[in-house]
């Protein structure tokens, strides 16, 4: 399977991300939670830069003990990424849509060896 050479291990550090183009689009490539992802850099939503979004903390309501809404809060063991153009979220580590799992962003494999990062496409 044909590599694209993404960049050298010490330019994409945690929550960096690096772009490149290949068969006329973009692929979103990032270290989340210590690990690389790559995803087409199109929302399955309209077509947005969904690689483009910020990113931010899952967030969950908590419920107590007696079922009693208590707010809610960032659950820092999990990562979204935001789609600019309407606030989709989906897991930065997976892909997959936080709202509705038929959905999910089209990840390609990433490759880390001597220092260099490539995707596989
Ligand atoms: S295009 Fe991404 S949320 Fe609409």
């Amino acid at each position: 399977m044909p590599e694209i050479f993404v960049a050298r291990s010490e330019q994409l550090g945690e929550g960096a991300r690096q772009f490149i183009e290949h068969a006329g689009q973009q692929i979103g490539v990032m270290r989340v939670q210590g690990r690389l992802v790559a995803y087409l850099n199109v929302c399955p939503h309209q077509g947005g830069p969904v690689c483009e979004g910020m990113m931010i903390h899952r967030v969950e309501e908590v419920i107590d003990e007696d079922r009693c809404y208590q707010g809610m809060r960032f659950d820092p063991q999990t990562l979204h990424i935001v789609c600019p153009w309407h606030g989709w979220e989906f897991d930065a580590a997976t892909g997959a849509s936080a709202g509705d799992g038929q959905w999910s962003l089209r990840r390609f494999e990433v490759l880390e060896r001597a220092g260099e990062i490539y995707v596989q496409v």
